[in-house]
């Protein structure tokens, strides 16, 4: 933690005749900010930052993210003691409240989940309406959209309990609304969910019985999964979670703001590398083209072909993330009695790319799309639910946030500026 003595009080900014100084602020791990709030009020000028690179658009006191040194924590936790000893349902309290729940709220947090795990049935034929063939994370999107017609008295204006409510539905239903999604798709009953088993138990069950057969949920598979949805739980102020801000900061409710963080990252440089980095993996297994010559096209600027799963726009470091599940891929295989060649393949291509110049002075390490995918596979979720499944993990983030955003006074609706570039004054 840096002290007061370490860092300016203030930064300086010349322009033009004008002389102003503009405030720091200091993060509780000392990442430093200068704030630009008054910047236009007293220059006439803004900045320019395409992609938000350098900008920080919130406080958040959530999760904490060092891309230098490869560090991840939900609220001063870190990820790698949260992955072996927590569990799913600990850390959406953890990243609701910022606290560890005692072994009573957690109970009573649990108990109210089971109790809302239920679509009403209206809701249910909303499916019939959309195309077997239809992505899963469009589909998904669209219901959560549309649970808002369901519980249209939760919007901003109300309390906080309220808001608090429409979260517990939303972690509730999520698996049902994302099986269903799936059990469409193959033209299988949609199943009710059990409130008997665990949450990620529900998950297996809601994904993979049927109505003719008994189908007990394996556990070694129950805690990949879990393992998984701690994994992608936050990741601070990400593209998707920006937009579920964004879209919140009009107070539009939490359904409708959600269903646009699914959209976000749903896009291939965000979540949907993972389903990506399968086909691409699967794609070398087929012999279309040797690792090395994957790796060739990838460096090459024209072929408009990218690593996936590879880089990341704040870790110039191996994602902590992408460590777990690197071991976590060797550890399930083992206990499942399974092999997957897909495994090899992409240890050659990260061992390729450690070693090469291209990706060592750009910096670009595996990221948690990379193992992910093999670990989905192993355990038997189909492809293109793969990005469905990370919605699943990131949803107790994207609500966390949006809840803080609510909470923080000085949030504002979310509106950007722009510096004109089109043509000057004309006349029609
Ligand atoms: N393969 C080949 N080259 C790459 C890759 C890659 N995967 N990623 C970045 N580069 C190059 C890029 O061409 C650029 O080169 P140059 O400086 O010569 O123009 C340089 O590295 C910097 O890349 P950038 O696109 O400016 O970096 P960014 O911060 O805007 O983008 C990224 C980050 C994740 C979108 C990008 O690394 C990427 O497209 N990766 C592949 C997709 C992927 O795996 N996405 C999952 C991200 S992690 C999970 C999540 O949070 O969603």
């Amino acid at each position: 933690m840096s002290s007061d003595a370490d860092h300016p009080q203030t930064a300086r900014l010349v322009f033009g005749d004008k002389e102003i100084e503009l405030p720091i602020i200091v993060g509780t791990e000392g990442e430093i900010g200068i704030d630009i709030s008054k910047l236009r009020a007293r220059t006439g000028a803004v900045t320019f930052d395409p992609g938000f690179a350098n900008t920080a658009a919130c406080k958040s006191e959530i999760t904490f993210l060092n891309g230098e040194e490869g560090i991840l924590r939900y609220a001063g936790y870190p990820i790698e003691e949260l992955a072996e000893k927590s569990t799913f349902l600990e850390i959406a309290w953890l990243l609701f409240y910022q606290e560890l729940p005692t072994k009573d709220q957690l109970r009573e947090f649990r108990d109210e989940i089971r109790y809302h795990t239920m679509l009403h049935e209206d809701l249910k034929r909303f499916y019939s309406a959309l195309p077997k063939a239809g992505h899963p994370m469009a589909i998904c999107a669209a219901t959560v959209g549309a649970l808002s017609t369901f519980y249209q008295d939760v919007k901003f204006d109300d309390p906080a309990e309220q808001r608090r409510a429409a979260a517990i539905r939303l972690i509730a239903k999520f698996p049902t609304i994302a099986s269903y999604s799936f059990k469409h798709s193959i033209g299988q009953p949609f199943m009710y969910p059990r409130n008997d088993l665990e949450y990620t138990e529900n998950i297996l069950h809601l994904m993979f019985s049927n109505p003719c057969e008994e189908y007990v949920p394996d556990p070694v598979v129950a805690k990949a999964l879990d393992l998984l949805l701690i994994l992608h739980a936050d990741h601070e102020q990400n593209c998707s979670t920006s937009t579920v801000r964004t879209v919140g900061s009009s107070h539009a409710n939490l359904f409708a703001s959600v269903q646009a963080g699914i959209s976000a990252l749903w896009g291939p440089l965000h979540g949907g590398a993972n389903q990506k980095v399968i086909e691409m993996l699967m794609a070398i297994k087929e012999g279309n083209r040797s690792a090395k010559e994957f790796m060739a096209l990838a460096k090459d600027k024209n072929s408009g072909v990218r690593l996936m799963g590879f880089g990341h726009r704040v870790y110039k470091n191996y994602d902590p993330r992408a460590r777990i599940l690197k071991k976590a891929c060797d550890d399930v295989l083992k206990k499942m009695g399974t092999d997957n060649p897909l495994l090899e393949i992409a240890m050659e291509l990260e061992e390729i790319a450690l070693r090469d110049e291209y990706f060592i002075e750009r910096k670009l390490y595996p990221n948690v799309d990379f193992y992910s995918g093999i670990i989905y596979q192993a355990i038997g979720i189909p492809v293109d639910m793969f990005t469905v499944f990370f919605a699943m993990g990131r949803l107790p983030g994207w609500i966390s946030q949006w809840l803080e955003f609510h909470r923080d006074p000085l949030s504002r609706i979310n509106r950007p500026r722009q510096i004109y570039t089109g043509p000057k004054l004309r006349h029609y």
